[in-house]
């Protein structure tokens, strides 16, 4: 896949930092947004749900590939990744994993305060990871 167009990343971005503000954070204080890009060319957005029973938690990534695949999308291109803080996000480590259900998808991850952002393939972030190949 070639590199996402400057123009399509800053659009992701945009609209992960808008679902940010949806996000149900109250525990963690820390929202968090996720635009899915898909191979249609639609855009599901996805942010994190706390739970009073923390480990119920949802991670934003998460939220956003299953909108995505309930609304019948299974081909993704790249997510856009938005926190709270200075560093731009990195899908954890359990959301890599998820992620990685669907291929190498470009990680685009954007600081919460300031304009950083920074581009990976999931491959760089989940090197040699277990997959479907493994399951045969
Ligand atoms: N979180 C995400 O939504 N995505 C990540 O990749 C990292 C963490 C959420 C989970 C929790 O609601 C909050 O950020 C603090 O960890």
């Amino acid at each position: 896949m070639t590199e996402m167009k400057g123009e399509r990343v800053r659009s992701l971005v945009d609209q992960a930092r808008e679902v940010r503000d949806r996000a149900y954070a109250p525990y963690s204080k820390f929202p968090v947004g996720a635009a899915l890009y898909c191979e249609d060319g639609s855009v599901i957005l996805g942010c994190n749900v706390e739970n009073a029973s923390y480990p119920l938690g949802l991670c934003a990534e998460r939220a956003a590939v299953a909108t995505a695949v309930t609304e019948g999308h299974h081909r993704f291109l790249a997510i856009a990744v938005v926190g709270s803080g200075p560093r731009p996000l990195t899908p954890c480590g359990g959301c890599r994993q998820v992620l990685s259900e669907f291929g190498d998808l470009w990680i685009i991850a954007a600081s919460g305060t300031d304009g950083t952002i920074r581009q990976y393939r999931l491959s760089q972030l989940l090197p040699e990871s277990f997959g479907e190949a493994d399951l045969l």
